[in-house]
């Protein structure tokens, strides 16, 4: 007899939202979490303390350069300590909140860390020693972990990966971070926003590769304004830490000469991995590709029985992504017809401007030789965002030549993260670009420009 219908190891957005799903299903369900709270990567030292750093200095620049202009003398002081506790405080209240889900659902939480001990096997190793939990099926959700550049030895102190820059003790002065993916922007405007002079070193001659191309120069240009400053094409070959700093040597990617650039933090941010280790997948024959991903068709992977979600697998590194695999997976296992449609899944990067993105890019659909027809729409045209002195950047709506289905969304603006979700409802539901255009939108606000985007796409934008 199982003790359980399904283990799921890994207490993340994929792991949480397996296991409370699992519950609602009436599935005995069991969590194994190693971490000292629920939530994994991205209510720890992710998504909500880098978010929560976001929105604080955001408001701390806004007081210092932006409320003038709006006639609002305020004295802007930053209080370093006092942001983190704030931070600190929402992670808490957020963790907590799952491991009260947990109870509400029957969930048991599994303290320690987990390995497949064979088939329908898992063994726990916690405080108390080792547990053995006999179960129906085991859902593997481990998630990831920060990609190591070796050269650059990550010690939390000088040179730290985004854990260490969510909580640095001081503001730098000067702060180098190696990557321009999402954490290099978003938590390089944190510390530019608290008066740190940013560097970013890129290796490839543009930010944010996956993005719209468009739409990440249009980002860069915004950054660069605010003062970030970009070495594109730049590769970094080491780093020596000293007392007070670091100093690392780069040279161009494309080859050339080298040179030094001084900081007194580093942040490496060149991408996450997997995470499998001891994970015990031989075991039981679970099968990963040659990036340590674990491979996976509807959830299954190759061992009978084992099922893997969220980053440790193939796709986005997002925490929705892996809340939709989540439900789906338990669903299935439950009977039910669960899908994640993978064409839908939005980006978000929090920077300011924001950019939020679903679908195609333009890049994407001239590959793969698809005719489409695009409509544009600037913020600087849109009376809320010029009342709000917010008018920095556009809205682009990509849809099929030939049947007007809309096929990619491209945002770039201030808080375009709330207005996405509109567009993903839109193309769930297999809408054309016509569809939006004739929906009513109120006004004033920052959503017309969502509809006046999609009128672009046969050409009769009305508002200027
Ligand atoms: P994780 O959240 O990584 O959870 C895996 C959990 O498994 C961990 O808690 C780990 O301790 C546990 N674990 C691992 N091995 C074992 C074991 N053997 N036994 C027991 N427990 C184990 N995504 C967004 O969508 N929006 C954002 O704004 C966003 N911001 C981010 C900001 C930062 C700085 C970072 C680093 C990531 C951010 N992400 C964001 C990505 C997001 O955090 C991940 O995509 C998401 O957490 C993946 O969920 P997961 O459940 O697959 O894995
Ligand atoms: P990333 O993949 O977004 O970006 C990494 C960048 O580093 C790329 O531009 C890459 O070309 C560059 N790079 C790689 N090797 C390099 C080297 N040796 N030297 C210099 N540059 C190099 O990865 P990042 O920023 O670490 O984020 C990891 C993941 O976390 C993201 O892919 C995303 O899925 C998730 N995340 C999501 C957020 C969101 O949704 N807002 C926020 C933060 C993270």
């Amino acid at each position: 007899m199982a003790d359980y219908d399904v283990v799921i190891i890994g207490g993340g957005p994929g792991g949480y939202n397996a296991a409370i799903r699992a519950g609602q299903l009436g599935l005995k369900a069991a969590c194994v979490e190693m971490r000292g709270t629920l939530g994994g990567t991205c209510l720890n030292v992710g998504c909500i303390p880098s978010k929560a750093l976001l929105h604080a200095s955001e408001l701390y620049e806004m007081a210092r350069k932006d409320f003038a202009s709006l006639g609002i003398i305020a004295e802007a002081k930053l209080d370093l300590p006092a942001m983190m506790t704030q931070k600190g405080q929402s992670v808490d209240t957020l963790t907590k909140g799952i491991e009260f889900l947990f109870r509400k659902n029957k969930v048991d939480w599994i303290k320690g860390a987990g390995r497949l001990a064979g088939p329908g096997v898992v063994e726990v190793e916690g405080e108390g020693g080792v547990t053995t939990l006999k179960t129906k099926a085991v859902v593997l959700a481990t998630g990831s972990e920060p990609s190591p550049l070796p050269g650059v030895e990550v010690d939390q102190g000088r040179i730290v990966d985004s854990t260490g820059a969510l909580s640095l003790p001081e503001v730098p002065k000067r702060l180098v971070v190696i990557g321009a993916g999402v954490i290099g922007l978003e938590l390089g405007s944190v510390w530019r926003r608290l008066g740190a002079e940013v560097t970013v070193v890129e290796f490839l001659d543009r930010i944010t590769p996956s993005l719209d191309a468009e739409t990440a120069k249009t980002l860069q240009r915004a950054l660069t304004k605010q003062g970030m400053t970009f070495e594109l094409g730049v590769k970094v070959t080491g780093a020596k830490v000293k007392k007070a700093g670091v100093t690392l040597s780069v040279e161009p990617a494309a080859g050339g000469e080298a040179r030094t650039l001084e900081a007194d933090y580093v942040l490496l941010a060149i991408g996450r991995r997997p995470v499998t280790r001891g994970l015990g997948l031989e075991t039981v024959g679970v099968k990963t590709d040659a990036r340590g991903f674990i491979e996976t068709d509807h959830f299954a992977t190759s061992a009978p029985g084992v099922y893997a979600i969220g980053d440790v697998t193939h796709g986005p590194m997002l925490a929705h992504k892996a809340e939709d695999e989540a439900v789906a997976c338990i669903e299935t296992l439950a009977g039910h017809a669960g899908h994640v449609n993978y064409g839908v899944i939005p980006n978000v990067i929090y920077t300011y401007p924001e950019v939020a993105t679903v679908g195609a890019t333009e890049e994407e659909l001239k590959a793969q030789g698809i005719a489409y027809k695009s409509g544009k729409f600037p913020f600087t045209a849109n009376s809320r965002a010029k009342v709000n002195h917010e008018a920095e950047g556009f809205v682009k709506v990509l849809a099929d030549a030939a049947t007007d289905r809309i096929l990619g969304v491209h945002m770039i603006g201030p808080s375009v993260s709330e207005m996405i979700g509109e567009y993903c409802v839109a193309m769930e539901f297999g809408a054309a670009s016509e569809d939006v255009a004739r929906t009513c939108h109120p006004h004033p606000t920052r959503s017309e420009a969502l509809r006046q985007a999609a009128m672009g796409v046969e050409g009769w934008t009305m508002q200027a």
